[in-house]
């Protein structure tokens, strides 16, 4: 099967090759995969960022998260059949065409959802009900989400605006009419954050949702209290006292959280935004596209237009 494996760490490491397809063992599912979602976890990856927490044998098949199409149901499986639509966590890789992973980690599709969408819901789902599972507001709150456009922040912020809450989203100025579509206040995240923060909450912010880091924490330590701050992207936060929805990236499941976004995404209760779609000949460039860090929603790639491949994985 075509794949692209990852040679060495690096800008340059993924390589358009081919590899051996893999059975299924015990609780597992093969899956055509018919749409990738990039996550900046797969660039850290790539970058070689967390080769101690996530050990890999090179060269290897990278990739967190795609759906598809169930190929063929390994022994103890009960939830899936062949042919089922899937989306969810991949654990053999979802830069291929063919996937192993654990069926606890797929969700049956609903109606309703194109490939596209459905590749982009399990991470984001996943990460935004564990940060409100963790940091619940009060009813009616006013809440600030720290990078409200990308992937993880369109989802908080829509479920927060959904609950309720009155939802202030920091974004770059090109994203303000697209986090305003998603039940949010738009502010810049640039030097008139605190200023600007202030001007829309005079009456306080009770809780905060930090789902990119980049200092956020601190800079606005004086009118949300960091105790009352989930963050996603900032590992350091918990000195400051912020809650740290940590989580082991290859042991994410589908829980029932995640599928009750799913649902809403399907009835169209919850925007799925992809802002660009690369062929599978272009997935480095996905990747590059997704860390330049200023996305809208997600990056998927889809359609496997077959050029030869590189190299092999024997
Ligand atoms: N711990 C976990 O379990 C977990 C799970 C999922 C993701 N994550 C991590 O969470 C982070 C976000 O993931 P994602 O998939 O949502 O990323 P993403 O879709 O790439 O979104 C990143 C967002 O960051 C915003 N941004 C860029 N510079 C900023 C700045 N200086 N201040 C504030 N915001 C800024 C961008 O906003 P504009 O486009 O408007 O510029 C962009 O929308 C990543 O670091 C990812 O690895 C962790």
């Amino acid at each position: 099967m075509h794949a692209y494996l990852l040679t060495h760490y690096g800008s340059g490491g993924l390589q358009h090759g081919t590899a051996p397809e893999q059975p299924p063992a015990s609780g597992e599912v093969t899956i055509r995969l018919e749409a990738i979602a990039v996550n900046p976890l797969d660039w850290k990856i790539r970058n070689g960022w967390l080769a101690q927490m996530i050990p890999l044998a090179l060269p290897g098949v990278i990739g967190s998260e795609g759906s598809g199409t169930i190929l063929e149901v390994g022994p103890d499986v009960v939830d899936f059949a062949v042919g089922d639509r899937v989306a969810g966590f991949i654990d053999s890789g979802a830069f291929a065409e063919i996937a192993v992973t654990r069926a606890a980690r797929l969700v049956r599709l609903p109606a309703g959802l194109s490939m596209a969408q459905a590749a982009a819901l399990p991470t984001a789902a996943e990460a935004a009900t564990r940060m409100l599972t963790l940091l619940r507001p009060e009813e009616a709150s006013t809440v600030v989400v720290n990078g409200a456009a990308g992937a993880v922040g369109s989802m908080v912020t829509q479920l927060l605006a959904r609950d309720g809450h009155r939802v202030i989203g920091t974004a770059s100025a090109a994203n303000h009419d697209y986090v305003r579509s998603l039940g949010a206040t738009p502010i810049s995240y640039g030097p008139d954050l605190v200023d600007d923060l202030r001007r829309q909450a005079d009456s306080g912010i009770d809780a905060g949702y930090d789902t990119t880091g980049h200092g956020f924490i601190d800079r606005v330590a004086e009118l949300v209290d960091p105790h009352r701050v989930v963050t996603i992207a900032d590992f350091e936060a918990g000195a400051q006292g912020a809650i740290v929805a940590g989580g082991d990236p290859t042991q994410l499941s589908i829980n029932d959280g995640v599928r009750e976004v799913i649902d809403l995404a399907a009835a169209g209760g919850i925007r799925v935004e992809v802002e660009t779609t690369y062929p599978f000949d272009a997935l480095a460039e996905a990747l590059s596209f997704s860390e330049r860090g200023h996305l809208r929603g997600k990056v998927i790639v889809a359609g496997y237009d077959r050029s030869p491949a590189e190299i092999s994985l024997a």
